[in-house]
């Protein structure tokens, strides 16, 4: 039986923080007390750390096919850069092809998954076709550990938008069964024309990205799921916001009762619409953009005042040479930034570092509340006897330059190559697993278990309890 030690920490989890020895036998919290004096395989230091539970990213796009090419990260490489930065479980996505039943899709996206690994993992299944048998599997998928669906209220052109009748229907299937509703809110009319117009005008360069996907086209978007989950009771999942009114529509739908949450990402905390005018813009292009400092600033209210619920990277990333590919168009530069790696980094720094919120907020914002809303609670995200020995050490101390050689994504650039924290994860630990320890990889790939979920018990999820 593999066991460890983590001696003198400080542990800090959604509610409490104390001081406490952790050992984990079998991947699995046997004990915590004040001093645990047992001999272990592997006995860590603390003193001076701060213990938090293992980071969830609920959206990472490994593998993902885009624009003629495959984001640069594959299971491999994007859970190294993922347990490098404190990420012990992710959730990514599962896009069948036009057509493909759902359940040949799942298959094939473990099968890629399966092998190369370092943490846990799950899928959320994307809905885009209702012509198809999807919607007589969705029990199915859901029996099959994937009781989230994402649909998308943009993207006409790559076949994966619903028209607003189908996105009521699927919502009514999905959560009808207790499964989670994640959406892509953009506005696809407003977005279409606005690229019509820019193309007419010849500004199709980089910097006019954020033109054609305005605030507007987010707020509206946000606003209409709301109104549609709210009519039939569905959970829902709002995912990258990245404006101000998107993150006004999400608290007043929570003042009124709905189980209706948001997650942000890193980029949309740490930069502004700025970036659009710099020479390397393209490494910047997303979707939804990044917005003004005004949006930026309303997000982080969000995170404190606790509306914002979560922080996932939706890390798509792509090297420079497949941006560059794109031209200078961004219609046909894929979209997509790193950034599993620096949601713990950047919530620390920004967050507890610099006071903006409590170290429980962080721990609710980086684990607790993905670990509820995906309902693998209380298995993952938090440290307590029972649970996952899932666990990051943060030396709040260490401050790292964010570069592209101190990071371990598959590109040859960072977005945040200028960006110093303040603390950083010194130690990742999976099911009692050291997985990295000053900031190298000492595990095998493949070793990543597969976390099958299930729907929500009433129906609700326990995010909201
Ligand atoms: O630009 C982005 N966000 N690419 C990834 C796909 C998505 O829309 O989440
Ligand atoms: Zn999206
Ligand atoms: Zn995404």
């Amino acid at each position: 039986m593999a066991s460890l030690l983590v001696r003198n920490g400080t542990i800090a989890t959604a509610l409490d923080v104390f001081q406490a020895d952790v050992k984990a036998e079998d991947g699995v919290i046997t004990k915590i007390a004040f001093s645990i004096d047992e001999p272990a395989d592997r006995v860590v230091n603390a003193q001076g750390k701060i213990v938090v539970p293992g980071g969830i990213d609920g959206h990472t796009h490994f593998e993902m096919p885009s624009k003629g090419t495959v984001t640069a990260d594959d299971f491999r490489t994007g859970t190294i850069s993922a347990a490098a930065g404190g990420i012990t479980s992710i959730i990514d996505f599962v896009t069948p092809s036009a057509g493909e039943s759902l359940k040949a899709a799942l298959e094939k996206r473990r099968e890629s998954a399966s092998s190369k690994v370092l943490v846990d993992y799950g899928f959320h299944m994307v809905y885009r076709d209702s012509a198809t048998q999807a919607m007589q599997e969705i029990k199915e998928i859901m029996a099959a550990g994937v009781p989230s669906f994402k649909i998308f209220t943009t993207y006409r052109a790559d076949g994966l938008m619903l028209e607003d009748g189908e996105l009521l229907e699927v919502m009514r299937e999905v959560s009808s069964n207790g499964g989670l509703l994640a959406v892509h809110a953009e506005n696809n009319g407003i977005i279409e024309r606005n690229i019509e117009l820019l193309r007419r005008e010849g500004k199709l360069s980089p910097e006019f990205h954020p033109q054609s996907r305005p605030q507007i086209a987010e707020g509206e978007a946000v606003r209409r799921m709301i109104t549609f989950a709210g009519y039939v009771g569905a959970n829902l999942y709002v995912v990258h916001l990245s404006s101000k009114m998107g993150r006004e529509s999400i608290r007043d739908a929570q003042k009124a009762g709905l189980p209706v949450f948001a997650e942000t990402c890193p980029h949309y905390l740490v930069f502004n619409d700025l970036v659009y005018k710099r020479s390397d813009a393209s490494h910047y292009l997303m979707s939804p953009p990044i917005k003004s400092e005004e949006d930026r600033l309303a997000l982080w209210e969000g995170l404190v005042e606790g509306d914002v619920k979560t922080v996932g990277s939706d890390h798509a990333d792509f090297n420079s040479q497949q941006k560059a590919a794109g031209g200078d168009d961004f219609t046909k530069i894929p979209n997509g930034v790193p950034g599993t790696e620096v949601i713990i980094p950047v919530l620390f720094t920004e967050g507890v570092a610099k006071k903006r919120f409590s170290i429980n907020r962080f721990v609710q914002v980086t684990s607790t509340n993905a670990a509820k809303a995906y309902n693998i609670f209380p298995k993952k995200g938090t440290i307590a006897v029972g649970s996952d020995a899932d666990m990051v050490i943060i030396d709040p101390a260490f401050k790292a330059r964010l570069t592209a050689d101190f990071l371990h994504s598959n590109i040859d650039y960072s977005i945040y190559e200028n960006y110093l924290t303040d603390g950083y994860p010194m130690m990742t630990i999976s099911r009692g697993e050291v997985v990295v320890e000053q900031n190298q990889l000492v595990a095998e790939q493949g070793r990543g278990r597969f976390l099958p979920r299930k729907p929500y018990p009433g129906n609700r999820s326990p995010l909201f309890n």
